[in-house]
């Protein structure tokens, strides 16, 4: 199957009323994990890494990793950079062939946001690659042991942001935060919708973990199209880790369980964002 950019997935998501789940990866395990629940479920996924990952899973090691993953697929996979911090980093990330990328600008003055995307935006186009933006800020922390407070996506200011940039997905600040939540998140559906309402450009979720799948089917009745899965997957290796540790396993059962912890994470995942009837 093909690598196939965001924006294609988002199409075909978009018509069917669903959302593609995007699952953060790290090592070869939580990649192989991933696209066998993507194969078993016949679903498309997307896989990801964040800038602030690299340092421990460099994008020269990961990229083609990802990337060779995708192309054995026998389903539809997109290669993406979540949270691109860097011009230098989005462009190494074109060069390993990713399908899409993300530019984070949300923290940066709305005019210097629009301007780093859209020079972001005519990069990846020499590629073929989709782009992602964020406006207001999605709360948490990232990875970089920054915590960023959210600010709310003003829906009038995301169709003029969608409409100067040319981008293929916004991801919106409804409530959401990266990381555990302290308390059940309220998302402000009613901001969503209003986004929705004006913005022809498909919407993305982050700080997927801890959100029910009650709140998940109504994020995609209003419009997500796409959904970020991190911390979820990590902890699911991180407790296979300590399980294996525990059962006195070897090197060959730890690098089985991690995959196997993943799988089942964004099996469950897939199956919520992609269901047929409401819950
Ligand atoms: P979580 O870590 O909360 O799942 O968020 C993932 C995300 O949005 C990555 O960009």
């Amino acid at each position: 199957m093909p690598l196939v950019t965001l924006k294609q997935l988002i199409k075909n998501a978009s018509r069917d009323n669903k959302a593609v789940g995007a699952f953060s990866v790290g090592n070869m395990e939580m990649i192989l994990g991933a696209i066998k629940a993507a194969e078993e479920t016949n679903t498309p996924i997307i896989i990801q890494i964040a800038e602030v990952r690299l340092p421990t899973s460099p994008l020269a090691i990961i990229g083609p990793m990802m990337v060779a993953a995708a192309k054995n697929s026998r389903v539809d996979v997109c290669v993406h950079l979540d949270h691109g911090l860097k011009f230098e980093t989005i462009k190494q990330a074109l060069e390993s062939g990713f399908s899409s990328v993300m530019i984070d600008g949300s923290i940066l003055d709305y005019e210097e946001n629009i301007a780093l995307t859209q020079k972001v935006v005519e990069e990846a186009r020499k590629y073929g690659a989709s782009v992602e933006a964020e406006l207001g800020v999605v709360g948490g922390n990232e990875g970089d042991g920054k915590s960023h407070s959210i600010k709310y996506t003003d829906p009038a200011v995301a169709v003029d942001f969608c409409r100067r940039t040319g981008i293929d997905a916004l991801a919106v600040a409804i409530g959401n935060a990266h990381g555990h939540y302290k308390i059940q998140p309220e998302l402000r559906i009613d901001v969503l919708k209003d986004i929705f309402d004006v913005c022809d450009t498909p919407l993305v979720l982050h700080g997927g973990t801890g959100i029910t799948p009650q709140i998940f089917r109504e994020c995609i009745k209003n419009g997500i199209r796409k959904v970020n899965i991190a911390t979820a997957s990590f902890d699911a290796v991180a407790t296979a880790s300590r399980k294996t540790a525990e059962e006195n396993g070897n090197y060959f059962s730890l690098s089985q369980n991690m995959a196997d912890a993943v799988y089942d994470n964004v099996k469950n995942h897939i199956e919520i964002f992609n269901m047929k009837s409401e819950i």
